[in-house]
């Protein structure tokens, strides 16, 4: 039977989220419906509200969450009823290239789930990142569940699905941070912050923050970094290279996601060294580099989609080491709200008041 559930939608471009009800289809084949325990609230929703993704509207938001499997639809493997589970945007598919290499976060067939949660009138729902997690039940591929400790808090659990995996991943995925290594963190936020935590945990020796608002640093300071830049009022490559014996990193991170700061990142790591890009630019922006100086520094430019992570190799493993007391999840949750308080949440945001608020159910 097809159940109703209060869900949180961007019905209109830019206009303020609303509560609506939402029905929910029995899981098909591959499907799962689960029941969401906590929801983060992040960029990218807010991004859908304001129509800067697409224009499929109406929206059901929310995709940084975990929550129970409820019941799952015909030849459904991966996941039972019962099982704690965090979502990821998109299950791979097995069987193509990149799969069979290995690198199933390049799958080319990735897929959510084929039916459609409705409005009551019958509109057809496009959840967010194929998630639609501000809701009290969503509708999801199997594969887009990843079983893992259920002795966790939902709330943590929950924000690997997004901002903190990404900013985890940066480093200790895309980054390859190695013990011993100098790390800079331009970009402080859920993302940066994360990154932070994911050099300390690769066994960085030198973590490097730098933010323009000392807000950002100082949360940067508790996770981990050793050292602190306001690139406001300092120049943040050479703060860097002074901090790094006059070389530069070996990794620099660049959580932001503007021209200024890729250009940063660029310059602030050593010859040889390592850039990730994990802030997300916008597609007007540009970048104009001197050739020599990109040839000439020799190292890697890399950019880090979702941390690079594989949901089932990382989440197991990340919630272990939460749960062992050596990976500090909680820090990112600033607060906890209920459904109605999304919009308000956006505000807080967008002022950087929090790393993340997160919905509770
Ligand atoms: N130099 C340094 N730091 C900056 C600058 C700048 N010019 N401009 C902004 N910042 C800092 C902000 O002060 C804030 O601490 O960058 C941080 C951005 O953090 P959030 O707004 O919380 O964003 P976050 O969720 O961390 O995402 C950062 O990563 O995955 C991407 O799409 C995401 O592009 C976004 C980026
Ligand atoms: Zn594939
Ligand atoms: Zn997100």
């Amino acid at each position: 039977m097809a159940q109703q559930v209060q869900g949180v939608i961007a019905r209109a471009k830019g206009a303020p989220v609303e509560i609506a009800t939402i029905t929910v289809p029995d899981p098909g084949p591959g499907e799962a419906v689960v029941k969401i325990q906590a929801c983060g609230v992040c960029h990218t929703d807010l991004h859908y509200r304001e129509g800067g993704i697409n224009d499929e509207f109406p929206f059901l938001l929310g995709h940084e969450a975990a929550g129970v499997v409820e019941s799952v639809g015909d030849g459904v493997s991966e996941v039972a009823p019962g099982d704690f589970v965090i979502l990821n945007w998109r299950a791979v598919c097995g069987q193509c290239r990149a799969c069979r290499r290995g690198r199933a976060q390049y799958c080319f067939n990735t897929h959510n789930a084929k039916q459609k949660m409705t409005l009551a009138d019958g509109t057809e729902l496009s959840p967010a990142l194929g998630i639609g997690a501000f809701a009290e039940k969503t509708l999801v591929a199997a594969g887009q569940c990843t079983k893992v400790d259920p002795a966790a808090s939902p709330a943590a659990a929950g924000l690997l699905g997004c901002g903190v995996m990404a900013g985890l991943g940066a480093a200790i995925n895309t980054g390859n941070v190695g013990r011993g290594d100098s790390v800079a963190v331009i970009g402080c936020g859920g993302v940066g912050n994360a990154s932070v935590v994911g050099a300390r945990l690769a066994g960085a020796a030198k973590i490097i923050a730098v933010d323009i608002d000392d807000k950002k640093l100082a949360t940067a300071r508790e996770l981990g970094a050793t050292h602190t830049v306001n690139s406001r009022s300092t120049d943040p490559i050479e703060a860097v290279r002074q901090l790094t014996g006059g070389f530069g990193a070996d990794v620099v991170i660049e959580a932001v996601g503007r021209p200024e700061t890729y250009e940063q990142a660029f310059y602030a790591r050593d010859l040889a060294g390592t850039v990730v890009l994990v802030g997300v630019p916008t597609p007007e922006m540009k970048l104009e580099l001197p050739l020599l100086d990109v040839f000439g520094r020799g190292g890697a430019l890399k950019s880090s989609w979702y941390g690079d992570c594989l949901p089932s190799r990382d989440f197991p493993m990340l919630i272990d080491l939460y749960l062992q007391g050596r990976l500090d999840l909680d820090a990112f949750v600033t607060e906890t709200i209920a459904l109605d308080d999304v919009e308000k949440a956006f505000e807080r945001m967008h002022h950087g008041d929090v790393l993340r608020s997160v919905v509770v159910f």
